[in-house]
């Protein structure tokens, strides 16, 4: 659509004008977000011609949103997910780094206080789903072993719910462990399975209005930390899964791809566990984690 020299200007010393107001703010860093995110914001109007009712329509959305959201349901982060806003604020902020292993968006079911269980312990707990075997290794960018480094995970049980899902304090799912002085870690936890993001909200409402699926790849979460290294927030993906393309989140990296290997049952396990009739995966998760505080590629 094309509008007059005098519409253009008129639009366009209302962006000036607003960038101004913010001028004076003695935080410089606060400064340069709201003017950039003024002249962003007016350009999104501008560009689209936005109408008054699909302005009406987005303000009942985010009052939705935050009618939605309380300490346990938080319907914007979900909205900066389905945007692919958190993997881009993950991505800037976890710049690749020589072989460290890639970055994934962190998810609204983190517990800081998961069990401890010993290498080769069991993080489902009742959970229920097939079981995994899941070993690797940490290590530096240099192929420098890490030991004692602290590896949280956490994944969904095979009816696609986290542990705290159920609202009865359950804790399922869930552990950290250390790796052991050869820098090596292993455990058992469940294969995973595919499963929607909340969708039972004005996010998924908009999902189904657009005809995207709420579902994410099956993926089983980690979160490594180490002195002296970057804190790594990521996830593996099972290859295979249909869902890799069109994750709801955007979370998939080709890299976080991992086989999760079927053995079916009466297939010995690695620590000699015996699970009769049932069948099992196994898979391997080498991590490299880049140092702490470094923003480019050596
Ligand atoms: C998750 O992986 O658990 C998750 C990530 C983003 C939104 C919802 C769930
Ligand atoms: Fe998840």
């Amino acid at each position: 659509m094309t509008i007059s020299d005098e519409q253009a200007k008129r639009e366009h010393e209302l962006v000036e004008t607003v960038v101004d107001s913010f001028a004076d703010a003695p935080d410089e860093r606060l400064k340069l977000l709201m003017q950039s995110l003024t002249r962003h914001l007016h350009a999104f109007v501008r560009e689209v011609r936005l109408t008054e009712p699909e302005w009406n329509a987005a303000i009942a959305f985010l009052t939705a949103a935050g009618h939605i959201t309380d300490e346990r349901r938080q319907e914007f982060v979900l909205m900066s997910d389905v945007f692919g806003l958190s993997m881009q604020t993950v991505a800037v902020n976890n710049e690749a780094y020589a072989n460290a292993t890639e970055a994934t968006v962190f998810g609204p079911f983190f517990t800081a206080d998961a069990p401890l269980i010993e290498n080769g312990g069991d993080i489902s707990g009742s959970a229920p789903g097939e079981p995994c075997w899941v070993e690797g290794t940490v290590k530096d960018t240099r192929g420098q072993t890490v030991a004692g480094a602290r590896i949280e995970v956490w994944e969904a049980d095979e009816d696609g719910f986290y542990d705290v899902q159920y609202g009865d304090d359950r804790v399922a799912g869930r552990a950290h462990l250390f790796s052991d002085d050869a820098g090596e870690f292993r455990f058992w936890g469940l294969t995973p399975t595919p499963y929607p993001i909340p969708d039972d909200g004005p996010v998924g409402q908009m999902l189904a209005a657009v005809g995207r699926s709420p579902y994410r790849a099956s993926h089983l979460h980690f979160m490594v930390t180490a002195p002296g290294f970057r804190t790594l927030v990521t996830h593996i993906f099972v290859s295979g899964d249909e869902l890799l393309a069109r994750d709801s989140v955007f979370g998939v990296k080709e890299s976080l791809i991992k086989d999760f290997v079927a053995q079916p049952a009466g297939t010995p396990t690695p620590d000699g566990r015996e699970l009769g009739e049932q069948s099992w995966t196994r898979t391997r998760f080498d991590i490299v984690l880049a140092p702490a505080d470094v923003t480019t590629t050596p």
